[in-house]
């Protein structure tokens, strides 16, 4: 693979970051992940502005301007000649001796690369996903896509280990997100509920596109926070995420969702999805 490193394409074997680096000390960093389909980036806008937010929360420069990033994403998937899967992206704080502080002057990391990855017609999209539920591990600012994941990978392996393909988080009886991804339940109505943003979860482009086709549909979408116990016994649920797109869920923790088959609202959404996207 080629790969992007703060200013260069190389190769990955020949890729160097310093140990200094804040990104590799302290998760003082963000990324962002744009899926690729027939090799073109997916709602990458969405993706880019929330990588200039997320850089402006935590007080880093972006590295270089929004359209050069856009310019290394293109780059990176005509290199690796990308057809399907994903472009990650990751800015740190940058490299200094040891030290909880830090100075303002400091000269950003980016880095990217490509990974390959079936998207479209796999089969957790075609027979819908069973998710684990777990408390919620993060600290207060999940709307920060920080690298800081450590909460999010043990609750993954875990769940991965009960033979679950993602886990939902909860807090306070109420469903936060996947752990890498937004959640989503239709209730007897027809109505899509999903948690509004906040500091409590990560903002979604998918869920952000999605929102915008379930308005054109006429799918009426209920922003609001809603219980473990009424995703138990919703209608039907699903998740969405730029490494995922539209994903049903059949299953929510020992509970069966939708008889065990993907739902028809989520059916048709995924569709009209997969259609803009490609
Ligand atoms: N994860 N919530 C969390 C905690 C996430 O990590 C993600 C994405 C999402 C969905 O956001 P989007 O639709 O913008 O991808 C929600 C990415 C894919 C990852 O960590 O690989």
């Amino acid at each position: 693979r080629t790969v992007y490193v703060n200013g260069s394409f190389v190769a990955e074997e020949d890729a160097r970051i310093s140990i200094f680096d804040r990104g590799f000390l302290f998760a003082d960093g963000i990324y962002e992940v744009t899926a690729v389909i027939d090799g073109r980036l997916v709602d990458n806008d969405l993706h880019l502005a929330r990588l200039e937010r997320s850089l402006r929360e935590i007080g880093i420069p972006m590295p270089v301007a929004k359209e050069r990033i856009l310019e290394i994403q293109a780059e990176l998937v005509r290199r690796n000649v990308l057809r399907e899967g994903v472009v990650y992206l990751q800015v740190t704080r940058g490299v200094a001796d040891r030290d909880f502080n830090y100075a303002e002057s400091m000269e950003p990391c980016l880095v990217g690369f490509t990974q390959e990855k079936k998207l479209v017609d796999t089969a957790a999209g075609r027979d819908g996903v069973a998710v684990d539920v777990a408390d919620d591990p993060r600290w207060a600012r999940r709307d920060i896509k920080t690298v800081m994941l450590l909460g999010q990978v043990l609750a993954k392996k875990n769940a991965k280990n009960n033979g679950f393909h993602e886990v939902w988080f909860v807090e306070d009886g109420y469903v936060t997100e996947g752990a890498s991804s937004t959640a989503f339940i239709v209730n007897d109505q027809g109505t899509i509920i999903t948690r509004p943003n906040s500091h409590a979860v990560l903002p979604g482009c998918t869920r952000r596109a999605l929102r915008k086709i379930a308005e054109d549909e006429g799918v009426k979408i209920e922003e609001r926070t809603f219980t473990i116990e009424e995703a138990y016994t919703a209608k039907e649920a699903f998740l969405t995420s730029a490494s995922s797109l539209v994903t049903p869920i059949i299953k929510i923790a020992e509970r069966t969702i939708a008889e065990g088959t993907p739902g028809p609202i989520t059916r048709r959404l995924q569709a009209i999805y997969l259609d803009l996207a490609r």
